[in-house]
């Protein structure tokens, strides 16, 4: 059996002012009718020949009932549901669930996803997870799962593969992790060919992940070991013991274990993959029309061109003339118009009205 482990507590500013600090974009319909959350967790539900327990989410105190009631609107029983006390980034979130399932279940195998990504095509995705499947049957690999770059986005893990992938899908094992290089790295990186980005998926066994914790971050083992087991039940949640997961490092998987770990292996990953980290990719996957078009509510376009125009739920019509290269999002409370060519700056604008108070 294949364990779900869905990350759910990052807040993703650059989609202001849909998401925001106490809704983030993973819980919002961005794309289609259902949230990124739900159909993370549908596409880790069923699956031709792959047995796929409840799901297990790690989230933080705030969003504990959002997780149940949109897994509860698409009829997913969630498996265990780990309240961080606060958010440690990724690896402290991965370890605390690999100990849990540990304990009752040594021999499982766990898959790490993101909460906020799009992956539109569930068979390929599955096919996916199963050819990586073999690589931690067979030899104990961290599997990854690699997409075709086409920018030098340095927001972003690449992958080095130590052999050309063959075309049968299967895993190829990985020479490198290199976690958001700079620039002229990331330049360096596309250009060479022969590295994938890291989608921020991962597959391995609950024991080779716990000995590769123990192996590249030992200091993290104690303080999680210690929240977990301290963990209370409240409410049908598993509360990690708050004193405990103080003691955590605030890291991400990928810098703890990933870029230190050598049985990594990629399974490369062609179904379409996109981690929706601004409005110029949301655009991008909301299937725009003959002119680059894409909107959605109460939206009227006239000789519009290459633009997304939203008008979310509560908000007004949307009267779009001429424009074009233009991202307009409006909401009861906010609008923002900008530039598609500056939608990697948004944060700066969420900033600038933080600092306005
Ligand atoms: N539960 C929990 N707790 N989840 C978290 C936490 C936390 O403290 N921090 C982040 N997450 C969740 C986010 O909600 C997201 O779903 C996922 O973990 C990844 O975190 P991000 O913060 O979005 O990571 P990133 O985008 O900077 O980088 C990762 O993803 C890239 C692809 O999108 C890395 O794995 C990169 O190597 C990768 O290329
Ligand atoms: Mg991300």
């Amino acid at each position: 059996q294949i364990h779900p482990v869905i990350l759910c507590g990052g807040s993703g500013t650059r989609l202001w002012p849909l998401s925001r600090k106490s809704y983030p974009k993973q819980f919002v319909p961005l794309v289609g009718h259902t949230t990124l959350f739900q159909a993370s967790a549908q596409r880790l539900t069923g699956g031709e020949g792959l047995d796929f327990a409840a799901p297990m989410v790690l989230t933080n105190a705030d969003f504990r009932f959002i997780v149940t009631e949109q897994l509860a609107a698409v009829g997913i029983d969630p498996g265990p549901v780990l309240i961080e006390p606060e958010g440690r980034n990724t690896a402290p979130a991965v370890l605390a669930a690999a100990l849990h399932l540990a304990a009752t279940d040594p021999e499982a195998v766990m898959l790490v996803a993101p909460s906020d990504h799009v992956v539109p095509d569930t068979a390929a995705f599955h096919a996916a997870v199963a050819q990586g499947l073999k690589a931690v049957r067979a030899r104990g690999d961290l599997v990854t799962f690699g997409i075709m770059p086409d920018r030098p986005e340095t927001g972003y893990g690449y992958l080095r593969l130590s052999a050309r992938p063959d075309g049968s899908g299967a895993a190829v094992p990985l020479d490198r992790f290199v976690e958001k290089p700079d620039e002229d790295t990331a330049r360096a990186m596309l250009a060479d060919g022969s590295h994938l980005w890291n989608s921020g998926i991962f597959l391995f066994a609950v024991r080779d992940i716990l000995a590769a914790f123990e192996a590249h971050a030992p200091g993290l083992m104690a303080p999680v070991r210690a929240a977990v087991e301290a963990a209370k039940t409240d409410l049908g949640f598993l509360r990690l013991d708050p004193a405990a997961w103080a003691g955590a490092e605030d890291i991400s998987i990928d810098y703890a274990v990933m870029e230190k770990a050598e049985n990594l292996s990629v399974v490369p990953f062609s179904g379409g993959w996109s981690d929706l980290d601004s409005w110029a990719a949301v655009h991008e996957q909301s299937a725009p029309d003959a002119q680059g078009v894409a909107r959605s509510g109460p939206v009227t376009a006239i000789d519009c061109r290459n633009a997304l125009l939203r008008s979310e739920s509560g908000a007004q019509e949307l009267v779009a003339l001429g424009v074009e290269n233009l991202i307009a999002v409006a909401m009861p409370d906010a609008v923002l118009v900008a530039s598609m060519d500056r939608a990697q700056d948004v944060k700066q604008a969420v900033t600038a009205l933080k600092a306005k108070g």
